[in-house]
């Protein structure tokens, strides 16, 4: 039998023996993520333009304390310590914020992209210990399955506030009429995709599956186990869909609010 000797050699920082731009990927994620929290953080501090007629930026949803009308418990309480800055954005994004930024995907993504841990497969990483995700800090991305309700909560309140996006109050009489705009489509679309990512989250996928080493015999459960499992497997693609859509909706509604463009009506 032929014996081949086996090199335990480390490779230094970038090292490889690979010959494909294996950095592409990574460089691409970093500056997509990079736009899109310089973006989000922008918007959360706003506190402006991020409603239009019925249209509500989901960034803003839902807009607990506000200046618009979609505001639940009236405007900026009294009580607002006048040292923090206030923007409805900021009460609720931590939330949505924390579910994405656990998520088995991204954190996949941005361990390599945004700390090189390691930038690629078999290419070389800049540190020597791997600690995983067994110890402190990153032992707090379990936090993940407990967001995951959370984001189901917000997936609920988007669609209600696509519904709400159907009804527009007639400027000259006040009457609320049904009709959809080029926003509802927006909207739409928006709450769609990122339901698509939300519901082909890995943690769903066991929560529906059955118990633990255990698949459920129900049949709903089973059926839901195959949606579930259908949409996980394109979990990458709806988080960077999703990651667009809900971006683009609050430009939209932000461009229409303070009048750059026109919001068609389409019937
Ligand atoms: Fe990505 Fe849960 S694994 S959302």
């Amino acid at each position: 039998m032929q014996v081949i000797p086996v090199v335990d050699g480390r490779r230094g920082f970038g090292q490889t023996a690979r010959r494909d731009a294996w950095w592409k990927t990574p460089a691409l994620i970093f500056v997509a993520l990079s736009l899109f929290v310089v973006y989000a953080t922008w918007a959360a501090f706003q506190n402006a333009h991020y409603a239009f007629g019925p249209y509500l930026s989901p960034f803003y949803s839902p807009e607990l304390f506000g200046a618009s009308s979609h505001a639940w418990l009236g405007p900026k309480p009294e009580w607002w310590p006048g040292l923090l800055p206030f923007s409805p954005a900021l009460i609720i994004l931590p939330f949505p914020g924390l579910f994405r930024l656990t998520c088995y995907y991204y954190r996949g993504a941005y361990y390599k992209s945004f700390w090189a841990d390691p930038p690629a497969c078999a290419v070389g990483e800049p540190r020597k210990h791997y600690r995983g995700e067994q110890s402190f800090p990153l032992i707090l991305q379990n936090i993940h399955r407990y967001f995951m309700w959370v984001a189901l909560v917000f997936i609920a309140l988007l669609a209600w506030d696509v519904w709400k996006a159907l009804w527009f109050a007639d400027p000259a009489t006040g009457q609320v009429h049904f009709g959809v705009g080029v926003g509802t489509l927006v909207l739409g679309t928006n709450v769609v995709l990122l339901a698509c990512y939300t519901w082909g989250c890995h943690v769903l996928r066991h929560v529906v599956g059955g118990r633990l080493n255990e698949m459920s015999k129900s049949p709903v459960c089973e059926y839901a186990y195959s949606c579930v499992s259908g949409l996980n497997g394109r979990h990458q693609l709806f988080a960077w869909c999703s990651l667009v859509s809900v971006m683009s909706a609050d430009l939209y509604v932000r461009l229409c609010s303070m009048g750059m463009i026109h919001d068609l009506r389409l019937f």
